[in-house]
């Protein structure tokens, strides 16, 4: 078993790839989970696996690291096929699951410990080896509490140093900060930078497009099984058209106005909401774009209940790759 993280990948036949799959097919009952595909991970970077509840984001992770078999396709991870080299792969890859994996009632330094025993180390090694990961994740000082008194973002550390006792070629985390505060997902993007920097591949899920532009240097965007884009942060965000600007009206009556002025300032076509009378799009001078707009909503008369600039989200990528909403939207549009 490979413990000191030689498990490399360059060599052995899948070029400077650490994950190479093609036309993945998962079927659980009726459902294809996944449906055809595809995703390349350059060795020594983050790569971002973008996409809404339910699009598959967890089974392509869960074939990838040899827990479930594929129906169809083939991966390689590390150089090695998952069929047919599931034990050589497993020996070369760490996993963080959607769920923390901890144990509440042990210290963070009891977990990791037997984290290293459960994969064989050996008591001394293991010690160490613990030592090491805490000091790596910070959690030196808080190494002797109990696991149930550490916040979310340390048990995300935590959880991220227990998939590292082997120090693995390719991790993958699976919503490494989904519930997490800003602050503590914060902490566990440096974390990510830093194993990164040491030179571990990660493929990280995520439904966050801030988290994979921040982390990622190549997102793929999953939708319904399917690969659906496949672009660096900037690449993607072009398509989406970056910031937006958005603005709320008071009277529906305005709304047409709102969109004139709006659109004197933004990159394509305003979009126009009328039940919430909201009016928005994309812009790349955003200070510029917002004093405009506010000004001119005023000259004209035009009464706003607010006004400002966010960023472009999940569901703005996929309004624009695929011309549908995500279930999530599809639901709050019924709620309302
Ligand atoms: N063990 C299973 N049995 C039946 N259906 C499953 C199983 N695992 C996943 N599915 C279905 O396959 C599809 C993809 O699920 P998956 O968990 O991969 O999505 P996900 O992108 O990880 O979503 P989330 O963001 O909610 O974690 C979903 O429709 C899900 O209901
Ligand atoms: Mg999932």
């Amino acid at each position: 078993m490979a413990v000191d993280g030689s498990g490399g990948s360059s060599s052995s036949g899948s070029g400077s790839y650490a994950v190479l799959a093609e036309g993945l097919q998962k079927r659980y009952g009726d459902k294809r989970a996944l449906d055809g595909f595809d995703l390349a991970v350059r060795e020594g970077t983050v790569h971002g696996l973008l996409g809404p509840n339910g699009a598959g984001k967890t089974t392509a992770v869960r074939i990838l690291s040899t827990l479930v078999r594929l129906d169809g396709g083939q991966a390689r991870v590390a150089g090695l096929d998952v069929a047919r080299q599931a034990r050589e792969v497993r020996a070369r890859i760490g996993l963080t699951g959607q769920y923390a994996a901890v144990d509440e009632v042990l210290t963070g330094r009891q977990n990791l410990e037997m984290f290293g025993r459960l994969f064989h180390l050996g008591g001394r090694r293991a010690r160490q080896r613990a030592v090491e990961l805490l000091e790596q994740f910070d959690l030196t000082d808080a190494a002797d509490r109990g696991v149930g008194k550490y916040s979310g973002g340390m048990r995300r550390r935590l959880d991220l140093a227990a998939s590292m006792i082997l120090a693995p070629a390719v991790l993958f985390l699976d919503e490494p900060t989904t519930g997490l505060d800003p602050r503590s997902r914060g902490e566990v993007w440096e974390s990510v930078r830093a194993l990164v920097a040491g030179g571990t591949t990660v493929l990280l899920t995520t439904q966050y497009l801030d988290e994979a532009d921040k982390l990622a240097s190549h997102i793929t965007v999953i939708d319904q099984g399917r690969a659906i884009a496949d672009d660096t942060p900037d690449g993607l965000k072009d398509r989406v058209g970056g910031d937006r600007i958005e603005v709320v009206v008071a009277e529906r009556a305005d709304i047409a106005r709102a969109v004139k002025v709006v659109a004197r300032v933004s990159d394509g076509e305003p979009e126009s909401d009328d039940a919430e009378l909201r009016v928005h799009a994309a812009v790349s001078d955003r200070v510029g774009a917002l004093t405009e707009v506010a000004r001119a909503l005023q000259d004209e008369g035009v009464r706003v209940e607010d006004i400002g600039l966010r960023r472009p989200s999940l569901d703005d990528v996929f309004l624009r790759l695929t011309g549908h909403r995500t279930e999530r939207q599809e639901q709050e549009a019924v709620a309302v």
